[in-house]
């Protein structure tokens, strides 16, 4: 019987045999029913009996269990030296890491990030910026002009009169955005993005400004000490206003932005006493500044969707 018990290999043939043994008909348990007649000794020898067979059967049921489930593990074997499905990772686009850069320096000196439509209408591309109708300074921009007379944002500085508009003053805001004009080459595209700053409270002064232009420039481009050239310039906007360019590789000066003090037609025309209240503006092309940062040539790059461009470029 033990011998026999071994060499099942499949439960259902140990259940088969267990019956015969130890069910209603079974060997054993006709056996069993006799055990009346048999003296102590031949009691005791059935008992051990009986006890060993049933232990053998249940070693034998847990070695089966056990060979079934290796024999499927078997089966499902990962190979882990096979060589895995090459994985195409996505990055950030350049200009979405720059943004987050710029707002995070921004935000850290207290601006506020809004935005505002890229349909802008007269009044707050152009007129409250103290550009009205047939103001000689609309022609700076190549505008993209809509058949019912709103524009293609040109500046994000109307993002100021928004926000103006919206909030009052005291105001420490910034906006982003895409900007559109009508020219096209190596460093413009017709559609590109401009970040703005704003800032009005009782007594802003031009070194305000300047102060935190500085700062900006050196939080972005990670660099502590930055030299920097003010040139007087003109926007409609602002008065007095500056050009500010920053010292670059090779001692080469770079325009970076533009900036000054609001002019007070504007901040009338946001409702802003112009006695009460002073502040300062400035505006950049994010595109440029991140073509800087990264080291790149071309602004079209940064709109072709080549993946192959941003791979070789690093992003
Ligand atoms: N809007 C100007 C442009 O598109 C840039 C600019 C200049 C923005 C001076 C300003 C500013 O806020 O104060 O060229």
């Amino acid at each position: 019987m033990h011998e026999q018990i071994k060499n099942i290999n499949t439960l259902e043939e140990l259940q088969a045999l267990y019956a015969s043994v130890f069910g209603k008909n079974g060997t054993m348990t006709a056996r069993l029913k006799q055990m009346k007649n048999l003296d102590n000794d031949a009691r005791a020898e059935l008992n051990r009996e009986n006890a060993s067979l049933r232990e053998l059967f249940k070693t034998r049921q847990s070695e089966i269990e056990n060979a079934v489930l290796m024999a499927g593990l078997q089966k499902q074997k990962l190979d882990v030296s096979l060589n895995p499905i090459p994985e195409n990772r996505g990055t950030l686009h350049p200009l979405t890491q720059s943004l987050s850069e710029i707002s995070s320096v921004l935000e850290s000196f207290g601006y506020t990030l809004y935005t505002g439509p890229e349909i802008e209408d007269d009044w707050h591309n152009f007129t409250a910026l103290n550009t009205p109708m047939h103001h000689p300074a609309r022609d700076m921009q190549d505008t993209f002009f809509l058949p019912n007379g709103n524009v293609m944002r040109t500046q994000t500085s109307a993002i100021q009169i928004r926000a103006m508009e919206k909030n009052g003053v005291p105001i420490k805001m910034f906006g982003i955005g895409s900007t559109y004009r009508k020219e096209m080459d190596a460093t413009h595209s017709p559609m590109f993005h401009q970040i703005e700053g704003l800032y009005i409270d009782r007594g802003i002064t031009m070194s305000d400004l300047i102060a935190d232009i500085r700062a900006f420039l050196s939080g972005f481009f990670g660099l502590e000490n930055i030299e920097l050239r003010i040139r007087p310039s003109y926007f409609p906007f602002t008065d007095p206003s500056i050009e500010v360019d920053m010292k670059w590789q090779g001692g080469k000066w770079l325009e970076i932005m533009g900036a000054g003090m609001i002019h007070p037609n504007v901040l009338r025309n946001c409702g802003v006493n112009p006695d009460e209240y002073q502040g300062f503006a400035f505006g950049f092309g994010w595109d440029r500044l991140a073509m800087l940062k990264y080291n790149l040539n071309d602004i079209r790059q940064f709109y072709d969707n080549d993946v192959r461009w941003l791979k070789s470029a690093g992003f």
